[in-house]
C-alpha cells in the first residue's frame, strides 16, 4: 500500500529536461527563435537543467582567454534571451566535478567499438589531424555522464547528437546489466514543438548553426545592427523574382520569409500578400530590419550583463550549487554500486 502511494507521489513529480552546449560560436537567430517558442513552455511543464558545456570545447584546442571570456558570454547570452535562472537550473559544466567522475566509471563500460563507430568523431578527426586527443574519442561519454548525472527524462538533440544520445542509452544498458538496475534513467529524446526550423543563410539546405565556420550563414544575437544587415541582404536566393514560399524550389527565400514570420507575427500567406509586386531586395531590408529591432533589446541585456561579471559568477555559482546537489546523489548510488567506498 506505502509503496503504491509513493509511487503515485513520484508520477506527479515534473519530468526532467536537460540540455547542453558546447562553448563554442556564439548562439544564433536559430536559437533565438527556438527559445522564444520553447523556454517559456518547458520551464513550467518541466525541470529543466542547462549548460555550457567548457569541458566539451577544450576536446578542440581552445585559447585560454578566449574560452574563459566565452563562457561568460555564453551564460550572458542565454540570459539575455529570456532564459530565467530562478525557474530553471543554469551553470557550468566544469564547475560541478561530479561530471567527470561519473564520466570515469562509464569510460569503463564503454566498449572502443561503440566510440569507433560515432561520425562525429570520426568527421572532427579528420578535420582536426594535428590534435586527435582521447578527449575527441571519449566526448561522448562525457555526454552520456551529463544526461545520467541528473537523472533526465528528455534531451533535446539535433541530428548531430542522435548518435551519441543512442550510446548514452547503450551505457544504461551495461551498467544494468553489470551492476544494478534503477541507478541511472533510461533517458528519450525530446521532440518537442520546434516550429519553424531556421536555415544557414547562405546554403539553406543546413541547418543555421553557431559552429559554422562561415559567418555570413548565421545572424549571431549579439551581432551589431550592421552586420546583421549586411548578413541578411546577401543570403543565397535563387534568381526568379516573385516573393512566393516554395521551401523546394525557393529555399533561401522560404528561409527569410518563415524568418520573417516568426519574427512579425505575421502569416506567410501575409507576407506573400504585402510583397505583391516587390522584390526579394525589399523583403530583404525589411527583414534587416525587423531582425535588428528584435535582437537590439537581446543584446543590450547581454552589453549589461557583461559588464558585470560578479553577477554572473554568483549565478553561475548559485546554478552549479544547484546542479550538485542532484549530481551527487546519482554519483553516490553509482560509486557505491560498483564497490567503491564511500
Ligand atoms: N555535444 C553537444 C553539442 O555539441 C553538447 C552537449 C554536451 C550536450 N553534453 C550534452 C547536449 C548533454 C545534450 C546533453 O551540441
Amino acid at each position: 500500500m506505502i509503496w503504491r502511494f509513493n509511487f503515485g507521489i513520484l508520477t506527479d513529480m515534473k519530468k526532467t529536461i536537460l540540455s547542453g552546449s558546447t562553448v563554442t560560436g556564439d548562439l544564433t537567430l536559430g536559437n533565438y527563435i527556438g527559445a522564444i517558442n520553447n523556454w517559456a513552455k518547458l520551464q513550467d511543464e518541466y525541470e529543466c537543467f542547462y549548460f555550457l558545456a567548457d569541458l566539451h570545447a577544450l576536446t578542440v584546442y581552445q585559447d585560454p582567454a578566449i574560452l574563459r571570456e566565452r563562457t561568460y558570454s555564453f551564460f550572458a547570452q542565454y540570459l539575455a534571451l529570456g532564459l530565467d535562472p530562478k525557474k530553471n537550473v543554469i551553470f557550468v559544466q566544469s564547475h560541478v566535478p561530479e561530471h567527470t567522475q561519473l564520466m570515469w566509471i562509464l569510460t569503463c563500460l564503454t566498449p572502443m567499438g561503440y566510440l569507433n563507430r560515432m561520425t562525429q568523431f570520426k568527421e572532427k578527426s579528420e578535420k582536426h589531424v594535428k590534435n586527435i586527443n582521447a578527449g575527441l574519442f571519449t566526448y561522448p561519454v562525457l555526454m552520456a555522464a551529463d544526461i545520467l548525472l541528473y537523472q533526465a527524462d528528455m534531451v533535446p538533440v539535433g541530428e548531430d547528437q542522435r548518435q551519441h544520445l543512442e550510446l548514452c542509452r547503450d551505457i544504461v544498458g551495461f551498467f544494468d546489466n553489470k551492476y544494478s538496475e534503477g541507478i541511472l534513467k533510461m533517458p528519450d529524446a525530446y521532440i518537442g514543438k520546434m516550429g519553424a526550423r531556421i536555415m544557414s543563410l547562405q546554403d539553406p539546405t543546413k541547418k543555421m548553426s553557431k559552429s559554422d565556420e562561415n559567418d555570413k550563414n548565421f545572424v549571431s544575437i549579439i551581432d551589431d545592427a550592421k552586420k546583421i544587415e549586411k548578413k541578411i541582404k546577401s543570403a543565397a536566393t535563387d534568381s526568379g523574382t516573385e516573393i512566393k514560399f516554395d521551401a523546394e524550389n525557393k529555399a533561401g527565400l522560404s528561409n527569410l520569409m518563415t524568418i520573417y514570420s516568426v519574427l512579425s507575427g505575421k502569416s506567410i500567406q501575409q507576407i506573400e500578400q504585402d510583397f505583391v509586386g516587390k522584390m526579394y531586395g525589399h523583403l530583404k531590408v525589411d527583414l534587416a530590419e525587423l531582425t535588428v529591432q528584435t535582437l537590439s533589446p537581446v543584446k543590450a541585456k547581454y552589453d549589461d550583463l557583461m559588464k558585470n561579471k560578479d553577477y554572473l559568477d554568483q549565478l553561475m555559482k548559485s546554478g552549479a550549487d544547484r546542479a550538485q546537489v542532484r549530481a551527487a546523489v546519482t554519483l553516490d548510488k553509482v560509486y557505491k554500486a560498483v564497490g567503491l567506498h564511500r
